[in-house]
């Protein structure tokens, strides 16, 4: 009889063991499974626990969140996103140009450009595009470097001036006293040099403006052509590349120059000297001007020769290699 008392103490004992360890165990996995977005991460914090309930509430699902993870580090810049559910997020953040700041701005663009592709939208917003021209404005502080970026976004400041500006002789000028930069001041005389050996003639005809030239030709175009006009074809004070001493006009700005020899020569052979054609025909929408054939900025062989291959605008290869 004690045998068999002792007998079912020792089997309950047992029972109650296992019963302890399955529910463990079972308990256990539970909590992993309620918050599997956890991963084996042990030292997760509170906040950042939070931070994921909320995105799970917020419609999120786990894919989303553990991409969120791998790539965004910052709890800050990750709380950009608790504001609200950015329906195109995991597509955005696939994107090559995505930067988790300006969330916000591509789901906005992409609602007004749903022909875009996600790579437009990030793109064409780290440009700046979703912005009306000549509105966000930023002061180039690094004005002096050859590859400053000026447009309808970018200024030069007020005062900026440069003590490095040479002259430009003829025949390489058409009046003998048009200004450059030095930086490239030899690659545009040894192009024109070059140009010439194979019977093609090229003359500035407009180079370094400062900003009383710059105001005057603005007000000049806005009376004889109309504001929409001048907008088009000349930049405000201050935001032109001629204001840089780093831009050139060539030959003539009549529309026929489209189809000289001279511009399709330049068109072939010019970034080879470091410049580009700044304003392609198409393109008004990213840079904001018309299309100008006879306009070409210097940035240097490097950077030309990637343009001219890529065949992709300044505005854009700054974003494409240096962001
Ligand atoms: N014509 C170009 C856009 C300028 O004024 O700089
Ligand atoms: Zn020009």
């Amino acid at each position: 009889m004690i045998k068999k008392v002792l007998l079912t103490i020792i089997i309950i004992n047992f029972i109650a063991f296992f019963s302890l360890i399955i529910y463990i165990s079972v308990t256990d996995s539970k909590i992993k499974t309620e918050s599997d977005i956890e991963g084996q991460n042990q030292n997760i914090t509170n906040d950042e626990y939070i931070y994921k309930e909320d995105l799970l509430s917020l419609g999120y699902n786990v894919k989303v969140i553990e991409m969120i993870e791998e790539k965004i580090a910052n709890l800050d810049v990750k709380n950009y996103l608790l504001s609200r559910k950015y329906d195109h997020f995991e597509e955005f953040a696939n994107s090559e140009y995505f930067n988790i700041q300006n969330i916000e701005r591509y789901e906005e663009y992409y609602l007004k450009h749903p022909e875009y592709t996600i790579d437009q939208v990030t793109l064409y917003v780290e440009i700046g595009l979703d912005y009306d021209f000549y509105t966000n404005i930023n002061v180039v502080e690094d004005y002096t470097s050859i590859t400053a970026l000026v447009n309808k976004y970018n200024q030069i400041p007020d005062d900026a001036t440069f003590n490095n500006l040479l002259t430009l002789p003829k025949p390489y000028s058409n009046n003998g006293k048009k200004h450059v930069r030095s930086e490239m001041y030899e690659p545009l005389k040894q192009m024109i040099d070059d140009a010439k050996k194979e019977g093609i003639k090229l003359v500035v005809i407009s180079s370094y403006r400062d900003k009383t030239v710059q105001t005057n030709l603005f007000n000049k175009y806005t009376k004889n052509n109309g504001l929409d006009y001048a907008l088009k074809y000349s930049a405000k004070p201050r935001h032109s590349e001629h204001e840089l001493g780093l831009a050139i006009d060539f030959n003539t700005t009549q529309p026929t120059f489209k189809k000289s020899k001279e511009y399709k020569w330049l068109k072939d052979n010019a970034y080879k000297y470091g410049f580009i054609e700044r304003y392609p025909d198409k393109k008004e929408f990213i840079t904001g001007f018309a299309y100008e054939p006879w306009h070409y900025r210097y940035l240097g062989v490097d950077i030309a020769t990637k343009i001219y291959i890529e065949n992709i605008t300044f505005e854009e290869y700054l974003v494409k290699y240096q962001k």
